[in-house]
């Protein structure tokens, strides 16, 4: 299902969070929003959900117009079809596991081969061993597929997914995005993926939509956005990024500490030193700058280091 996004303004008290926002989410696609805290991320989201609405524009579902404040169109969210996983998982902690996916199915009085279909989602997660267990008694991953069973359930064209890793640990997190990934196209469905992490973004994006303020700030390929970063903002949201000027950077990565041919040689002093297991972070002094690059060595806190940087390797603003 393609979502479309035209002019949406949204406010709270008068101020506006969102701001004229053109938004198009591709069919199948996996689309991640990612700004920093504030931005409009859950208010997008919940946009289209229909649980909130927004001060002006139009939000299409392929062909169907769900909100349109000029045709006074506002389907409700129980009619809109989606699904939605949320950060702090918002599971019925009354409800045993079984319950709590088939919640959905019996609110809609869709009781057809109820029992197969939850089941079905449940080992899809790997939970049906699981399933008469209540909330508490499971593991943060657990419940977090307990929350994605329950939103894929019903089918839906589309599900949002806010946050919903931010809660577990670092290798479960790591585990689960590549979850999230299968599943979701196991599905076939839509997926519009909230985070401010990077790396998240990064990994498990096909478009990324960089938001600041309440407005795109640039949208496109993973590889895209991080190797060709249209803007300032961009460049330090996404990847670590050293700077030659204000409007100079290059990524760390295409820099080398060996002599190179038809690059251009810096003299920094080694500041810091992190060891961060696979290498070293050296943070060097760049005539005042700060730069991070990596080394498969350590060097000693005052050293003097050349680094080598290829001009086609440095964006410009
Ligand atoms: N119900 C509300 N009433 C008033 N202001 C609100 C309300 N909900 C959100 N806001 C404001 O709208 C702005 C965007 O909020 P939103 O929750 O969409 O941000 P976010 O990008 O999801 O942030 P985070 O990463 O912290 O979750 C914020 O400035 C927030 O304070
Ligand atoms: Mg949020």
């Amino acid at each position: 299902m393609i979502i479309d996004m035209k002019n949406i303004s949204k406010s709270y008290d008068n101020v506006e969070v969102i701001k004229n926002l053109n938004l198009r989410i591709e069919d199948r696609e996996f689309t991640t929003l990612l700004g920093p805290s504030g931005c409009g991320k859950t208010t997008i989201l919940r946009m289209i959900a229909g649980l909130e609405t927004p001060s002006s524009g139009e939000i299409c579902f392929d062909d169907t117009c769900v909100y349109s404040d000029e045709k006074k169109i506002n389907i409700p969210p129980e009619k809109r079809n989606i699904g939605f996983v949320f950060q702090d998982f918002a599971l019925w902690p009354h409800l045993t596991v079984f319950e709590n996916v088939a919640f959905g199915l019996r609110a809609r009085r869709d009781k057809k081969n109820l029992e197969k279909r939850v089941m079905d989602v449940l080992d899809a997660v790997r939970l049906s061993e699981f399933r008469d267990r209540y909330p508490s008694q499971l593991s943060g991953g657990q419940q977090q597929r307990v929350g994605f069973a329950r939103a894929s359930v019903t089918r839906p064209d589309c599900i949002l997914f806010d946050e919903p890793l931010s809660a577990l640990d670092a290798i479960l997190r790591d585990e689960m995005r590549m979850e999230i990934k299968r599943l979701t196209s196991d599905l076939g469905v839509t997926a519009v993926f909230v985070t401010h992490d990077q790396m998240e973004a990064m990994s498990m994006s096909d478009r990324i939509v960089v938001l600041n303020k309440g407005a795109v700030e640039q949208q496109g390929k993973p590889e895209e956005i991080y190797q060709k970063p249209a803007t300032v903002f961009t460049a330090k949201f996404i990847g670590k990024s050293n700077w030659l000027e204000k409007n100079e950077m290059f990524r760390p990565e295409t820099a080398s500490l060996v002599k190179k041919e038809g690059c251009k040689e810096y003299h920094t002093i080694v500041d810091g030193v992190q060891f961060m297991g696979e290498n070293y972070q050296l943070y060097l002094n760049a005539g005042g700058k700060q730069w991070m690059i990596e080394s498969p060595c350590r060097y000693d806190i005052g050293a003097s280091v050349s680094v080598y940087i290829n001009e086609d390797n440095i964006v410009t603003f």
